[in-house]
C-alpha cells in the first residue's frame, strides 16, 4: 500500500472546513486591508533562493528540495514565499503598476527538515508582504496585520518579539565585533557554528545547540550597534506600534531570524503551546532584496504565519472553526424531490447569502445535501446520520398536498413533527444557531 511522504500529510474532508474557514478569514482580511493575492508557482529556480534566503542558511544548505530537471536546471521546491514574490514582482515590474504593492499569499511550502509536533515537511503558510517603501510605517503596519489576523483567528497568548538587525554596513559592521568576541570561545562552539564563524557569522545566533546558547548569551547586542538612521527607523517602529496599533511586544535582542534577506526590523511571534516549534510566525524588513533582483531600489516588508501552527496553539477551539450544518433533505416521491431542490436552494441563498447576489463572498453556514435516491425512508434517514445531518427535512408527496414537512432534529433526538413548508429556512435557521 501506498502511503503519503513522511512529513507531508494529506488534509482529508473531514479537517478541511477548518482550513478553508481560515483561509477565509483571512482573505477577509487582508484583502479588506487593501492586500492582493498573488501565485506564484510550486518550482523556482534554485537561486531564487540560494541568493535571497542566502547560500550558508539551514534552509539553503539543508532543508531545500532540489533537484536538475531534464535540461539540466537548478530547480527546488519553494522553501517560503518571500524570495517568489519579489521575483515576480521584477519579473512582471509590478512597481510600474503601484507605489506600494501590498501583496499576500497562501500555500503550501517544502522544507526537508526531520518530522516532529510543528515541524513537517509540506506545510502551509499565510503571508503577506508590502513592497515599495522603506518607512517604518510600514513595518508598524505589517506587524499590527500579523497581530490581528491571529487574533481573528482565535488565538491571544501570543507573543510578538521584536528586533532590529541594521542595514547592510551594520550588519557586517556588527558581524565583525561577533567575530572577534567568538573567536576565542572558538573550541566551545558546535562544529556547525565553527563553519559559521567563518562563513555567516551571525547565524551562530541563531543556533540552539546548548553550549552554543550559553556562550552567545554574554554577546554584543546587535540592537545596540545600529546606526543613527537605522535606530531612529527601530524607535519609530516601537512606538507607532504601541501609540498608533496598540500592538504589545518585547525586545528580543539576540534575534536574527534564519534567512539571510533581512535588514533593519525582524520579528518573531510565538506561543507558548507550541512547544519546541513555538513560532507561529515571523518575518521582517529586507530593503535590499528587490535591487538585488534586478528591480528599483524599494525597501519591503512582510510576514508569513504557519497555518498548521495555529492549528495546534487553537487546540479544541478548532473545532468551533467552520463547521457548518447539514441539512439533509430526505424525499419521498416526485413532487417531494422537485419541492427539496427549491427549499435546498432557498437555505442555502436565506443562510449563505449563496448565489451571493452581488457576487461577493458568502458565508458557509449550511450545507444541503437532496437524497434523489427512490429508496425507503428508513434507508434516507440512515444515510443522513452517517452523513452527520443535523437537521433532516422530510418532504413526502402526501404531505406536500397539505403544504407540510416534517422536520427532524437530529442533535436533540426529539421525535419529528409536522410543521408548514413556508416555515422550514426559518425553522433550520433557528434549529442551527443561525437567528
Ligand atoms: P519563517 O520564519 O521561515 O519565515 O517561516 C514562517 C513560519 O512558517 C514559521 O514561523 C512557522 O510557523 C512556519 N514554518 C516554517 N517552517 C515550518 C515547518 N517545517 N513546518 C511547519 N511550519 C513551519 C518565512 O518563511 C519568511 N518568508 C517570512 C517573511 C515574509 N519574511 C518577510 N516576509
Amino acid at each position: 500500500m501506498y502511503k503519503s511522504i513522511r512529513g507531508m500529510e494529506d488534509i482529508l474532508p473531514g479537517g478541511i472546513r477548518a482550513w478553508q474557514s481560515l483561509e477565509r478569514i483571512a482573505r477577509i482580511e487582508l484583502e479588506s486591508n487593501g492586500y492582493s493575492e498573488i501565485r506564484t508557482p510550486i518550482l523556482e529556480e534554485t537561486a531564487v533562493f540560494s541568493r535571497s534566503i542566502g547560500d550558508t542558511t539551514d534552509i539553503v544548505t539543508k532543508e531545500m528540495y532540489t533537484f536538475v530537471d531534464k535540461k539540466g536546471r537548478g530547480l527546488s521546491l519553494r522553501p517560503e514565499g518571500t524570495a517568489p514574490i519579489v521575483r515576480a514582482y521584477v519579473e512582471h515590474s509590478l512597481h510600474r503598476i503601484s507605489n506600494q504593492s501590498r501583496l499576500y499569499y497562501i500555500g503550501p511550502m517544502f522544507r526537508s527538515e526531520r518530522p516532529q509536533k510543528g515541524r513537517s515537511r509540506q506545510f502551509h503558510q499565510i503571508g503577506a508582504e508590502i513592497i515599495g517603501s522603506s518607512e517604518p510605517q510600514m513595518d508598524a503596519e505589517i506587524i499590527a496585520r500579523l497581530s490581528d489576523l491571529l487574533k481573528l483567528f482565535g488565538l491571544e497568548a501570543f507573543q510578538i518579539k521584536l528586533n532590529s538587525l541594521g542595514c547592510k554596513d551594520d550588519k557586517d559592521k556588527f558581524s565583525g565585533k561577533l567575530k572577534n568576541y567568538l573567536k576565542g570561545k572558538k573550541n566551545k562552539l558546535c562544529a556547525d557554528c565553527n563553519n559559521r564563524l567563518e562563513k555567516n557569522c551571525l547565524r551562530v545566533l541563531d543556533c540552539k545547540n546548548e553550549e552554543c546558547v550559553k556562550i552567545v548569551k554574554d554577546s554584543p547586542d546587535i540592537a545596540d550597534n545600529l546606526c543613527g538612521r537605522c535606530g531612529e527607523h527601530f524607535g519609530k517602529v516601537k512606538m507607532m506600534l504601541e501609540s498608533y496599533f496598540g500592538v504589545q511586544f518585547v525586545e528580543s535582542k539576540k534575534m536574527v531570524r534564519g534567512l539571510d534577506y533581512y535588514t533593519g526590523t525582524v520579528f518573531e511571534v510565538t506561543h507558548p503551546d507550541l512547544g519546541g516549534q513555538d513560532a507561529l510566525g515571523g518575518g521582517g524588513r529586507y530593503d535590499n532584496l528587490v535591487k538585488e533582483f534586478g528591480g528599483p531600489n524599494v525597501g519591503a516588508v512582510g510576514f508569513a504565519i504557519g497555518i498548521e501552527r495555529v492549528f495546534i496553539a487553537l487546540g479544541d477551539k478548532k473545532d468551533l472553526f467552520g463547521s457548518p450544518g447539514l441539512v439533509y433533505i430526505a424525499t419521498l416521491g416526485g413532487d417531494a424531490k422537485i419541492k427539496g431542490r427549491k427549499l435546498a436552494e432557498e437555505l442555502r441563498l436565506r443562510w449563505n447569502g449563496f448565489p451571493p447576489p452581488d457576487g461577493r463572498l458568502y458565508n458557509l453556514n449550511v450545507v444541503t445535501l437532496l437524497d434523489w435516491t427512490d429508496a425507503s425512508l428508513r434507508s434516507q434517514m440512515r444515510s443522513a446520520d452517517r452523513n452527520g445531518a443535523r437537521v433532516v427535512i422530510i418532504l413526502g408527496d402526501d404531505e406536500i398536498k397539505q403544504n407540510k414537512a416534517a422536520i427532524k432534529d437530529m442533535e436533540n433526538k426529539e421525535p419529528q413533527f409536522l410543521i408548514d413548508i413556508g416555515s422550514v429556512v426559518d425553522e433550520v435557521g433557528k434549529r442551527m444557531g443561525l437567528c
